[in-house]
Order: C-alpha cells, then sequence, then structure tokens
C-alpha cells in the first residue's frame, strides 16, 4: 500500500515543521502549505488523503477553507486545528464536515489517533462503495434487444405490486436475475429474498425446508427448523424450477397461496406468513399440466404475471453489449489491461448460437481475457467451438464443413462439394440463410431484396430444410 499523503495548511512554519517530522517518522507522506489558497491548490493537485487544516490564518481563513475542501471533494478528511479552542468554532467545523477537531496546543499522540480513523473510516467508506457498485453492477440487466425490453417493461409492472409472478425461459437466461430484480424493486425490498431450488432439495426434505419442522416430528428432526416460507414473511420467497416439485409439495405450496398460512410439520398450529412468491422454470408447465406432472390450479395461482425470458440467440441485439460488459468486469477482476474485440469476433459471437445463454457466453468471455496474451480479441482467439464451422447455423444442416460467410475467401464451399450441383445448392443455401437473417428472417422482405417470387422462397426453404430454428 503507497504511504497515506497528509496536507498540512497552517500558516505557522513550526507548527507545520514539527508535525511534518512526527508524521513522517509514523510513515505519513506529508506536505505543507502556509496559505488556504495554497493549501486548496495543493489538495487539487496532489490528491492527499488527508487534510489538517488550521482555523486562525491570515487571508482565507480555515472554516472557508473547509468549506471550500468539502465542495472539492466530499469524502476527503479533514481535521481541524486551533489555537483558539472555542465551542463554537469547534461546532461550526463540525456542522460543515470537519472529521475532528483538536485544540492547540496538542500532543502529538492526539493528532495521530485522529488521524488513523479519520483515514480508517475512509478506506470502510469506500471499499463499502466499491463493494456496494460491485453488486450493483452484477446486478444490473445488460442489453439492447426489443426482447429484454419486453421482459424489463414487464419487470416494472410487476415489481410493485404484490401478485405472484411466474418466469419462464431456457437455463441461463436470466430467470434468478429477474426474480431479484422484481424483489429490489418492490415495497419489500428491504426485507428478505428466500430462494429456494425446488430440484436440488431432495424430495423427503423439501416440505421441512419449505414449512418447516418441530423438534421430534419425524426421525432425524433433532432441532426445530423454520421453513423458508416463514424465513421469507414480509419479503420474498423465490420457488427456481418450481416445476420439480412433487405433486405433494405442490399441493401444499398451493395451500399456502391461498389462505396465508404454513403449518410446521409435527405442528397442530398455523402460522401466518405474508410472503410474495417469484417462481421460475425451464419446464413448459402447460405440456407437464397435460402430461399430469403439474397441478394445473397450481400454475393459474403462480401465473398471475407471467414473464417469458426469451434465449439469446432470439435477441441477438444483446450480444454484443453483454460481450463488451463481460469485458470490462472480468478485466477488472482479473486486474488485466482491457481488451478490444474486433468486429469479425464479435460477429462471430453474435451468430453463435448459445444454448447455454448468458451463462454460457458469460463463460465464454472471462476464458478469452484470462486466455487472450494480447490486446486485442480477434476469430483465432474464440473458444473453438464457437469459432468451428460446425456451430455456424449457416453451415450446421446441408452445408457441414462451410467456413463462415464473412471469413471465408471465396467458394470455400467448393473443397467440400463433390458436384457442380452440390456445390450451387451449397452457395445457394448459404445466400439465402445469410439474407433471411440479415431481413431478420421475414420471409416477404426477404424475397423482395433477393427479388424472387414470396412462393418460390418458401420453395427453397423447404427444399433446403431453413428454418430459423436451424439458424438459431
Ligand atoms: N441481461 C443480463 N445482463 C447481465 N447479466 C445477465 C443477464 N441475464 C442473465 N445474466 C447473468 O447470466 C447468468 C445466468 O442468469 P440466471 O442465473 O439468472 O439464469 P437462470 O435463467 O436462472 O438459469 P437456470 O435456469 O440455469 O437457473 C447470471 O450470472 C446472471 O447474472
Ligand atoms: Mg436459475
Amino acid at each position: 500500500m503507497p504511504k497515506p499523503r497528509i496536507l498540512v495548511i497552517d500558516d505557522e512554519a513550526p507548527i507545520r515543521d514539527s508535525l511534518k517530522m512526527t508524521l513522517e517518522y509514523e510513515g505519513y507522506d506529508v506536505i505543507g502549505a502556509a496559505t488556504g489558497q495554497e493549501g486548496l491548490a495543493l489538495a487539487e493537485r496532489e490528491g492527499p488523503d488527508l487534510v489538517l487544516l488550521d482555523v486562525k490564518m491570515p487571508g482565507m481563513d480555515g472554516i472557508e477553507v473547509l468549506e471550500r475542501l468539502r465542495n472539492m471533494n466530499e469524502s476527503l478528511p479533514v481535521v481541524v486545528v486551533s489555537g483558539h479552542g472555542t465551542i463554537s468554532t469547534a461546532v461550526e467545523a463540525t456542522k460543515k464536515g470537519a472529521f475532528d477537531f483538536i485544540e492547540k496546543p496538542f500532543a502529538s499522540e492526539r493528532v495521530l489517533v485522529s488521524l488513523r480513523n479519520a483515514l480508517d473510516s475512509r478506506q470502510l467508506r469506500d471499499e463499502n462503495r466499491s463493494l456496494k457498485k460491485a453488486v450493483e453492477i452484477r446486478h444490473q440487466m445488460i442489453g439492447e434487444s426489443a426482447g429484454l425490453k419486453h421482459v424489463m417493461a414487464a419487470v416494472g409492472r410487476a415489481a410493485p405490486t404484490n401478485a405472484t409472478v411466474l418466469i419462464t425461459g431456457e437455463s441461463g437466461v436470466g430467470k434468478e436475475l429477474v426474480a431479484r430484480t422484481i424483489h429490489r424493486n418492490s415495497l419489500r425490498s428491504r426485507e428478505r429474498f428466500v430462494q429456494v431450488n425446488c430440484a436440488a432439495i431432495p424430495e423427503e426434505l423439501i416440505e421441512s425446508e419449505l414449512f418447516g419442522h418441530e423438534k421430534g416430528s419425524f426421525t432425524g428432526a433433532t432441532e426445530k427448523q423454520v421453513g423458508k416460507f416463514e424465513q421469507a414473511d414480509r419479503g420474498t420467497i423465490f420457488l427456481d424450477e418450481v416445476g420439480d416439485m412433487s405433486a405433494k409439495t405442490q399441493a401444499k405450496v398451493l395451500r399456502v397461496l391461498q389462505e396465508g398460512e404454513v403449518e410446521r410439520l409435527g405442528s397442530a398450529r398455523t402460522v401466518k406468513v405474508d410472503v410474495r412468491v417469484i417462481a421460475a422454470t425451464n419446464k413448459n408447465l402447460e405440456e407437464e399440466i397435460e402430461k399430469g406432472r403439474f397441478r394445473e390450479d397450481l400454475y393459474f395461482r403462480l401465473a398471475v404475471i407471467p414473464i417469458h425470458v426469451p434465449p439469446l440467440r432470439e435477441r441477438q441485439d444483446d450480444i454484443a453489449p453483454l460481450v463488451r460488459h463481460y469485458m470490462d468486469d472480468f478485466s477488472r477482476e482479473n486486474n488485466v489491461r482491457p481488451k478490444r474485440i474486433t468486429p469479425a469476433a464479435l460477429d462471430a459471437l453474435t451468430r453463435y448460437r448459445w444454448r447455454g445463454n448468458i451463462r454460457e457466453l458469460r463463460n465464454a468471455v472471462e476464458r478469452m481475457i484470462i486466455m487472450t496474451g494480447g490486446d486485442t480479441i480477434d476469430i483465432a482467439d474464440l473458444p473453438e467451438s464457437i469459432r468451428s464451422p460446425a456451430a455456424w447455423p449457416a453451415s450446421a444442416g446441408a452445408g457441414a464443413g462451410l467456413a463462415p460467410p464473412k471469413a471465408s475467401p471465396e467458394g470455400s464451399g467448393e473443397t467440400r462439394a463433390g458436384t457442380l450441383r452440390e456445390f450451387k445448392e451449397n452457395a445457394e443455401r448459404m445466400f439465402l440463410v445469410g439474407k433471411l437473417r440479415e431481413n431478420g428472417w421475414n420471409i416477404s422482405k426477404t424475397a423482395e431484396v433477393i427479388g424472387t417470387p414470396r412462393s418460390n422462397l418458401y420453395k427453397k426453404l423447404e427444399q433446403y430444410q431453413i428454418s430459423q430454428e436451424t439458424d438459431g
């Protein structure tokens, strides 16, 4: 750690000198100023960690300097020193934001203690602030796509209410983040957010986990346990992977939702709870209902406000901002210089299918940041799975082995296509997929752009088995 730097502002040279000696001896770096003006200029230029300030000085007096210092940098601690230790000066200095007030003549011990306290509290505050910021960044929802905006609008509408929310979407799309965002923006934000992963808890434990149990209510229940619903009282409970609950648990959860009360296992007493429920699943609950695996009545209770988070491949506009966000994040975290990414690499990332959604993207970026030696991430630095042609939707079907459109030298499909006809078909397929993608898979628009009747385009899509699904 660098030495803390102390700025001493005092018009009396002997006092400056003796403070300098004492403080330097204690391991501080000391700069001195003889007037308020000079002190302000030094404070601006040298960025001290603390200011020791005399009140009575010719010219600008200490209280005014204090005010200006506070305006310049609110988090810079100022310890005021005065030979005219009247109560009123002390009160005024403290009111104006001085950290401490010391009367002259002072013992050096007194000054040292005050400095240490001020510096410690400043460090604590700085740490606190950066922790808070880190948490905020971690909980930020990044993206610009229409799909994400839609989700955010729903979050905004749901948050201030007490309505139950059901969040659906593939693994890694951000369901938990959506749930936390709702809680943070709700009237319950100061209360607890209790998360239960219904898929991770063994069947025989889930009920006592959710509803609690009394001591001795079953073998192994050696202590009383307060269930998650009770823990979340006045706050929010997040039932993650709600599609994985057994029929019995579903019935009990339904009861809590209907009655607003829970019953601990082994107890005849019920406890009122005021809990907002947010549930999430990557299963298709309508299908689960049809197969008899999920209660329809529970579904309707949960899906008062349904929010579907679309997969990343359906919101390609989010990919570049997410990549940049995670590049910054991981560079900071790993203390490496921020890197640049080439348009070609970003393009490849944007076209990739991201089956693991944002979680996969995050991991890929972290790896790239750590593994890339230089300052720039290019195609060659992308993970093999993303770089390889097989990962490219356009070539995943008929033209396996074709190079990605932008990075390929002209006509590289030739090498794989045995006959002229195969080559022509490969090329046509690639061309069509590219144009469709450019036009957001709007068939009419694409047909118009490439100058072919819509019916013909449909025929080609069928012939080559092209669909948005195969593209991602
Ligand atoms: N829009 C976003 N901006 C920034 N980070 C995001 C965004 N969406 C998701 N993430 C991050 O992606 C990761 C996965 O998100 P999350 O855990 O919320 O997904 P999930 O849908 O709950 O996944 P699973 O079904 O696997 O539990 C987390 O690290 C999360 O912070
Ligand atoms: Mg999750």
